[in-house]
């Protein structure tokens, strides 16, 4: 009886010892590997640990510029050497859920354990399971991050963790429904919708007090999208969000650029309809803490069409073109065959109307700024959706300069959108250098350890800027 029951004992104890429990020592089921795959979509993991330029899936090497330096995406395809493939599940979930690297080492924020910390063991174990059985293993060395000192010092991560990392997983509320918490555990988690869209505090951390309240990300502004109907978008139905998050339009309102094209081409628009519908349902539900609009009328209903009786205004303008109408001439240059003489846009709505538009009418002007520096690139099931950038990429039809994208801008707010703004050189120049620079950028030149905590975090939301903002310069090219 003893020695059975010791055989018993040591008999796994043996076999651990001749195989390492990795994954490939377990088979997991072809369903949990899909379910995997979907979570790994709806998180986006593809989009930074993949180098767009050539490089395999999931084999990193993608550079982020940040402030402070270049930080490097990882390889997470299971080859044993050069990748994940002796991470135990254990070691996955630390490493997704709370930033500590399989050595026990702080990852940098650039990587979103913040939002991924909700993720539950269930969904852990099945992204697991497609990471190890699903990703195809790419024996190739990732090139590493190498930063500057303080900013090489992983351990300067830890205090920060300390105060804003949250160490919980998602919980159902009973008060609301099966879906309400589907809805929230996406949009909090995979989604990351707050990533982008809340405001953050003098730490980076994100202000959980304005959730949803809208921020500046990189050159693109991502605006309120609380159940606000003057400052959000509580004047749009269910199915308004589902059709946006899906096909990253909705006439006469919103078109997406920038991040949130990435974000809808890579991730959203591969979600399911009962998922999608479940983050429309939880979004729906916040509430708007700070009223910000500066124009006291929602973005969506701003502004009208030119006069259509004397037609081709476009045309008036560039015969009188001196001075304050040189915005209107370059609008007749360069935009009017597109978006209309009057910015009407075409019948169809592939080129959209520059009235009714969040981008002219939000509470600042640089979407305006940003659509035509960078132009829009999104491609879903609906087609690709380009507009060309004009901002001096290797593409670009026409480069203007700070003078004329500040002229152009203000002939746009003042004619079609919120004219309540004023465009100045000096905010293209701001733009055009990737967007208001991070106070913490000063931290982190002061060098000085706290300095370096700090400007780790800069580096998490920096990131996803200017990483966005290459994709977006790549695919343009
Ligand atoms: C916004 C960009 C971004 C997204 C999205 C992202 N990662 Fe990362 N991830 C990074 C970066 C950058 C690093 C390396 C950070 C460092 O070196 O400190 C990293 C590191 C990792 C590591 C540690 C690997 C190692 O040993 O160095 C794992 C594991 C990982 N990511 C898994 C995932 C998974 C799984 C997903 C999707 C659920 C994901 N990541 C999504 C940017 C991202
Ligand atoms: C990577 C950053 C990022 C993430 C993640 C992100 N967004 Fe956005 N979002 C933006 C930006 C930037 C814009 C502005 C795009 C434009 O006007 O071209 C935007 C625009 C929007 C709009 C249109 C609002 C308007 O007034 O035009 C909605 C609605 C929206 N996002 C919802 C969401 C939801 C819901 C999620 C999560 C499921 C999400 N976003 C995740 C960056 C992001
Ligand atoms: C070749 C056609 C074309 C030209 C030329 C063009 N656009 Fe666009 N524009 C588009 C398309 C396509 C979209 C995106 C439609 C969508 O997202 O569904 C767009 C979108 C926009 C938006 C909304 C962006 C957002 O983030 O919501 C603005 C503003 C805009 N254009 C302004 C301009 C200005 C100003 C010019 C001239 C400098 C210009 N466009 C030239 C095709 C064009």
């Amino acid at each position: 009886m003893t020695t059975l029951k010791t055989f018993v004992l040591a008999a796994p104890l043996a076999f651990a010892a001749l195989a390492p429990v990795t994954a490939s020592a377990q088979e997991f089921s072809k369903d949990l590997i899909e379910k995997g795959r979907y979570l790994a979509t709806a998180s986006d993991c593809v989009a930074c640990h993949t180098n767009h330029d050539g490089g395999k899936p999931m084999a990193g090497g993608l550079p982020m510029t940040s402030p402070v330096g270049i930080i490097m995406s990882t390889n997470i395809t299971p080859s044993k050497e050069f990748g994940i493939g002796n991470y135990t599940e254990a070691q996955f979930a630390d490493a997704v859920r709370k930033g500590v690297r399989g050595d026990g080492a702080n990852l940098y924020p650039a990587m979103p354990y913040v939002s991924y910390s909700n993720m539950t063991d269930e969904d852990i174990h099945a992204l697991y399971a497609y990471f190890m059985q699903g990703v195809a293993p790419v024996d190739e060395k990732a090139p590493e991050t190498d930063l500057p000192f303080p900013m090489n010092i992983r351990a300067s991560m830890m205090g920060w963790n300390m105060l804003f990392r949250p160490n919980e997983t998602h919980k159902d509320d009973p008060s609301q429904s099966a879906e309400w918490n589907r809805g929230k555990y996406l949009a909090e988690g995979a989604a990351h919708c707050s990533t982008c869209h809340t405001p953050r505090g003098m730490l980076m951390q994100e202000q959980k007090d304005r959730d949803l309240t809208g921020a500046q990300i990189g050159p693109w502004f991502a605006p309120n999208i609380t159940n606000d109907k003057l400052n959000g978008i509580g004047s749009w139905t269910q199915q308004d969000l589902v059709t946006y998050l899906k096909t990253g339009r909705l006439d006469h309102r919103a078109q997406a650029a920038g991040s949130m094209a990435e974000a809808i081409s890579y991730s959203f628009q591969h979600l399911t309809d009962p998922d999608l519908n479940a983050i429309a349902t939880y979004i729906r539900s916040v509430p708007t803490a700070s009223a910000s609009s500066t124009s006291g009328q929602s973005r969506f209903d701003q502004g009208q069409p030119g006069n259509a009786l004397t037609g081709f205004r476009g045309k008036d303008y560039v015969q009188g073109i001196k001075g304050d109408h040189a915005g209107a001439a370059l609008y007749t240059a360069n935009c009017a065959s597109c978006h209309g003489y009057d910015g009407q846009g075409t019948t169809d709505g592939y080129y959209p109307s520059l009235f009714h538009n969040a981008a002219t009418a939000g509470d600042n002007a640089n979407n305006v700024i940003a659509a035509i520096l960078y132009g829009v690139d999104r491609h879903t099931e609906d087609g690709h959706v380009f507009m060309p950038p004009f901002g001096g990429q290797p593409n670009s039809v026409n480069p203007l300069t700070d003078v004329e994208v500040a002229s152009l801008s203000n002939y746009l707010l003042k004619d079609y959108g919120n004219a309540k703004l004023t465009v100045t050189p000096a905010d293209v120049q701001v733009i055009r250098n990737g967007g208001p620079g991070s106070r913490l950028v000063l931290f982190a030149r002061i060098g000085m350890g706290v300095g370096a905590a700090l400007a780790m975090v800069a580096l998490g939301a920096a990131v996803w800027i200017v990483r966005r903002r290459r994709v977006q310069t790549q695919t343009a090219a």
